[in-house]
């Protein structure tokens, strides 16, 4: 067992978290109660899934699929909508820290619905800019760098919690939207959202998802991440959140060294189960402790030195 010498608390900004993995906005976090049992389970806070302003059924089956290294999905953003999710909230937010996730297209959408999210005591407001097959939403409107910058200024405007914005790896220009979302007073950066994929059934000879597209998640996308986490953290000062492909201590390590303050898991919280994340805290502890790194921030980054 690690010594109480070494730390897994961290800060993203000014949100101050016990341990530094979070579940990631889709997974085990549209109830009130699966929220409680993942916080219950050794993370250190939870994202919601993305609320957006009205209900939405979201896509068709099928949906999802598992591929080799990960899943294929388009659930289509489906939510009770922001009014009936205070009763999530109400349920999750005594437990830990609670991230309210939104999407929307319009910076006044996004305003709205962060505003709501405060509200309702979240601890920080996480704008979904990049979910890969949502017409309309997510990546179609995070990969403008003037429209991420109009929608980060106008809800930093709107809401005194921490913004944080979560970005696609679907682009060329990562870089400059992160400086948009560092210049409009955004405060951090989250990557990454599933890289936009398809899977095609050869006896039907048509694609599987009813929405023809997806997002590819899981181990396969877990160097995209590292990747795109050390070109952000390259050129930006705000805190980084890592995310994509973690299922261990070794691959939330990757995300740290590479710029990440935190890190979230979404898929592997379905491949290992709802304690992935005790242990992936005990395997950090305990390379932390071998290696001598005494706390999380101590970490960060040092793979670019
Ligand atoms: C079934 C499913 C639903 C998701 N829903 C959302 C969502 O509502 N909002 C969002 O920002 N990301 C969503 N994501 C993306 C994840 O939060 C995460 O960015 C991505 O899956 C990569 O992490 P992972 O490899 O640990 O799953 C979803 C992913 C999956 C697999």
């Amino acid at each position: 067992m690690p010594s109480d010498m070494v730390s897994l608390k961290t800060d993203v900004g000014s949100l101050r978290l016990e341990r530094p993995g979070m579940v990631a906005s889709g997974i085990m976090d549209e109830t009130g109660p699966s929220m409680v049992r993942m916080i219950e389970n050794g993370a250190g806070a939870v994202v919601t899934k993305s609320v957006g302003l009205q209900p939405n059924s979201g896509h068709a089956n099928p949906c999802f699929m598992e591929v080799t290294g990960g899943y294929v999905n388009a659930m289509g953003l489906p939510n009770p909508g922001i009014d009936l999710f205070a009763e999530e909230m109400e349920v999750a937010v005594p437990a830990g820290p609670i991230v309210g996730s939104v999407y929307g297209s319009t910076p006044d959408d996004f305003s709205v619905l962060a505003a709501r999210m405060e509200d309702y005591g979240a601890s920080a407001v996480e704008l979904n800019l990049s979910c890969p097959h949502a017409k309309g939403y997510g990546m179609e409107v995070g990969t403008d760098p003037a429209m991420v910058s109009a929608i980060v200024s106008a809800v930093k405007s709107a809401v005194s919690i921490p913004v944080w914005a979560k970005l696609t790896p679907n682009t060329h220009i990562l870089p400059q939207i992160g400086r948009a979302v560092q210049d409009a007073g955004g405060d951090a950066v989250v990557a990454i959202n599933t890289l936009k994929a398809m899977v095609i059934s050869p006896e039907f000879a048509r694609p599987v998802l009813s929405n023809r597209f997806g997002g590819l998640s899981g181990a396969a996308v877990k160097p995209v991440g590292v990747r795109a986490v050390y070109d952000l953290a390259s050129v930006l000062d705000i805190p980084l959140i890592g995310v994509g492909g973690i299922s261990d201590w070794r691959d939330a390590a990757e995300y740290i060294m590479a710029g990440a303050s935190a890190f979230q898991v979404g898929s592997a919280i379905g491949t290992v189960g709802i304690d992935v994340f005790q242990g992936i805290n005990e395997g950090l502890a305990t390379f932390m402790e071998d290696y001598g790194y005494g706390s999380i921030s101590s970490m960060v980054g040092v793979a670019h030195e």
